[in-house]
């Protein structure tokens, strides 16, 4: 698959991906005491444009929709389920439902306060787990403190599972051999981006910063079955700069503005941020601005190829989500009879 660069400079290590769609690019597995001129890394780093890879797939998984509706005479549909007052939540909840209907899904919510109780949370998991109509379930974290989330997530139907939260799916996702029906929705986002950017997975180094169970822990096991060797970084990790220089492929999920600097980075390292940190901006016009976990302008100097915040993983997210309830749909529409 790959062609050896024969240069001293590369210690033999350097491989040149096999040109794969239009994001392909020189796959690093460079010498780090070399600079990206000296390897012949491009002087900026290409930008992994989640944005527009997110507007393509939206209009498959629109016109999927559409051949969906036509053959069953009724549209795919996704249950959300929120409890509590966090702003952020809120808005994912709104995104989601906002996205859904754009793509021809159709959205029903559970809106619950902080404080439903734990009956009020299962007994709205459970009337979509027994909706015909309905074919994904969300509910989204975190739950207020006092829920038993563990317990909500593990009554979502399997079939309906398109969070992919469910133990039994997450298990199956940490097998070798054995597939999950779905994945959750960030870690899923940033495979595909990886795959659109021809990044060769089989071998590579991969670091994974942050073991949150919704992006850090699944997204390390979808890595290892991709066949990267992956480590996982937290905030008890000792010299996390020098793992993360030996990374072929660094993916931030700490939740920490701007946390992984230039200097930390391989040349011709792939990077993908997954963070979403508002920060104060008194120039920008609402007085905040959006930062990733990676500190994008030294990043970009040394990185191969960098998602951009905003407009790298996010739009993937809600994209993936979308095409999971896709997937549930059609499983559960040929299965029942309305
Ligand atoms: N909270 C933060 N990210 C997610 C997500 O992807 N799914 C759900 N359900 N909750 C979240």
């Amino acid at each position: 698959m790959f062609e050896t660069i024969d240069n001293d400079i590369c210690g033999g290590e350097a491989r040149i991906s096999p040109l794969v769609g239009r994001y392909a690019m020189l796959v690093p597995f460079l010498n780090p005491n070399y600079s990206r001129e000296e390897v012949g890394v491009p002087m900026s780093a290409t930008i992994i444009d989640g944005g527009e890879i997110a507007e393509r797939l939206r209009a498959e998984i629109t016109a999927d929709a559409a051949r969906f509706s036509a053959q069953y005479g009724y549209p795919p549909a996704l249950g959300a389920v929120l409890a509590g007052d966090n702003p952020a939540s809120e808005m994912y909840v709104r995104m989601k439902r906002r996205a859904c209907e754009k793509a021809g899904i159709t959205s029903v919510a559970h809106i619950m306060t902080a404080q439903s109780t734990q009956e009020e949370v299962e007994a709205a998991v459970s009337s979509l787990n027994e909706d015909p109509t309905v074919h994904g379930i969300l509910v989204q974290l975190p739950l207020p403190a006092h829920i038993d989330e563990e317990r909500v997530l593990r009554m979502v139907s399997l079939d309906k599972d398109v969070d992919g939260f469910h133990p039994l799916n997450i298990g199956l996702l940490a097998m070798k051999g054995r597939e999950p029906l779905f994945t959750p929705a960030t870690p899923t986002g940033c495979m595909k981006l990886l795959e659109e950017a021809g990044v060769q997975l089989a071998g590579a180094n991969a670091v994974v910063i942050g073991r949150s169970n919704i992006v850090g822990m699944p997204l390390a096991l979808m890595l290892i079955k991709a066949n990267a060797t992956v480590t996982v970084c937290h905030s008890r990790t000792r010299d996390i700069e020098e793992i993360v220089r030996r990374a072929d492929v660094v993916i931030a999920a700490i939740g920490q503005p701007e946390y992984v600097k230039g200097d930390w980075l391989k040349a011709g390292a792939v990077v993908i941020d997954v963070g979403t940190n508002k920060v104060d901006d008194p120039n920008a016009e609402k007085g905040y601005r959006y930062v990733g976990d990676v500190e994008y302008e030294s990043a970009k100097e040394v990185a191969g190829a960098i998602t951009k915040v905003p407009g790298g993983v996010g739009p993937m997210t809600i994209t993936m989500l979308l095409s999971n309830t896709m997937k549930a749909a059609w499983h559960i529409a040929g299965k029942v009879t309305l």
